[in-house]
């Protein structure tokens, strides 16, 4: 199966890199945007003043919707599609991380649909258009400034956590300068490197053929955000370290690591994580640093050889295939417990009884009718047994 490689999105990357909004804007065609935005980082940073006098310098309107929560939600969603609606806007300038950026994409939809926006999320119906989104990206994470999907949580009906990928929604533009991000605290940091790790790792994990040059980006990636991951604990303000974490989450899952693959990998482990966050509102970055390794020690006897070469190429390990296997998981967990991400549920303080194990596979199986992964197929009972080692 051919994989494709499609990214639109131009960036504009480095110190002060916001200098460039405005000729994005005209490039655009903006003449009323939404600016859409978080909890309130982006306004202590003083960066949302900085956007709205960019805005007015340039003559172009703007209506502004604050209060995406981390885990975005349908109801905001909504809540943008009908201001977007009234005030006629025609782009949407998403500034802050993964929520926002989905956030903007699901009222991008939105506001081009005459029908339900979860439509999308459910699986009912396919984006065809959207609105135009810009991005000023304010954390290093999710890597949706290049991707080509959005992940909204329904918070009207049983807090399903879903995502949508179409290339219709992939941002016109992404500002990025790593400087924005010497402000986020360390646990968030934290959950961006395991994120960005993840989405390297979810492709790494691919059925079939697949061509060396891709391994040792993957490799090359990974190393370098555990060696950034910890500098940036350290020393916030390190750009270098910044820099490197911040274009690291765009090619991470831009579709730049999956080129020469079979597929486009296994993404068991998000789709697990995705039912913890809808569910427990816990971040998603956190809940992958516990989800990986309890599904990489639930089947990597059965793929020893690949996780074996994971081991080689990024921590040097060499010897038995199995034994090697083994290894590079411990190795994982080792480097998420260095920087203060949990590895049990328990560290998060979330026990599974029966019941809410039960509710929580309904949610992932979508109620029996679908398993999960391509490199390793899951059915229910092994999505348990994985949920059970995570605690
Ligand atoms: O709300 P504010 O006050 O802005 O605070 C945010 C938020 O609390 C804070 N923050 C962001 N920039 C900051 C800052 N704090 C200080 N200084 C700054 N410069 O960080 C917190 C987390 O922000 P969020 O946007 O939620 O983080 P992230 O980028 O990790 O996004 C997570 C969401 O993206 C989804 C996740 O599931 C989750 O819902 N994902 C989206 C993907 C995609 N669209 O391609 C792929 C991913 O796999 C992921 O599923
Ligand atoms: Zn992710």
């Amino acid at each position: 199966m051919p994989v494709s490689y499609y990214t639109p999105t131009r960036v504009v990357f480095g110190k002060d890199a916001i200098s460039e909004l405005k000729t994005e804007l005209k490039l655009q065609n903006a003449t009323k945007v939404l600016l859409h935005t978080g909890g309130s980082s982006a306004k202590k940073s003083g960066l949302l003043d900085k956007v709205i006098s960019i805005l007015d310098e340039s003559n172009i309107a703007h209506v502004e919707l604050p209060g995406v929560k981390a885990n975005p939600r349908l109801s905001l969603v909504r809540e943008g599609i009908a201001l977007g609606k009234k005030e006629g806007v025609n782009f949407i300038i998403a500034l802050g991380g993964g929520s926002v950026i989905d956030s903007s994409k699901a009222i991008g939809y939105g506001l081009k649909y005459d029908g339900d926006v979860w439509d999308f999320y459910s699986g009912k119906a396919k984006p065809v258009a959207s609105v135009g989104v810009g991005v000023v990206l304010t954390i290093s994470a999710a890597g949706s400034e290049m991707s080509d999907s959005s992940v909204i949580t329904n918070d009207e009906d049983g807090w399903l956590k879903r995502g949508c990928n179409s290339d219709v929604c992939r941002a016109k533009f992404a500002i990025m300068d790593p400087t924005y991000t010497f402000t986020l605290p360390p646990y968030q940091s934290s959950c961006g490197t395991v994120d960005i790790i993840m989405h390297t790792l979810e492709r790494f994990f691919h059925s079939g053929y697949g061509i060396s040059l891709t391994d040792n980006l993957a490799a090359a990636l990974i190393k370098t955000v555990m060696v950034s991951g910890k500098k940036v604990l350290e020393n916030p303000e390190d750009y270098e370290a910044r820099a490197s974490i911040m274009w690291a989450s765009s090619i991470s899952h831009n579709g730049l690591m999956q080129v020469g693959n079979e597929n486009r990998g296994d993404w068991s482990c998000h789709q697990i994580e995705h039912e913890l966050s809808g569910m427990f509102d816990v971040a998603h970055g956190a809940g992958l640093s516990v989800v990986f390794p309890a599904w990489a020690r639930y089947i990597y006897k059965a793929h020893a050889e690949r996780f074996a070469k994971l081991g080689n190429l990024v921590f040097g390990l060499e010897g038995d295939n199995e034994k090697v296997a083994l290894e590079t998981i411990e190795k994982f967990e080792e480097f998420f417990s260095s920087i203060n991400m949990p590895v049990h549920l328990s560290e998060m303080n979330i026990t599974l009884d029966e019941k809410t194990m039960e509710k929580l596979l309904d949610k992932l199986t979508n109620n029996n009718t679908r398993t999960l992964g391509i490199f390793h197929n899951l059915k229910r009972e092994d999505m348990k047994k994985i949920y059970e080692i995570a605690q």
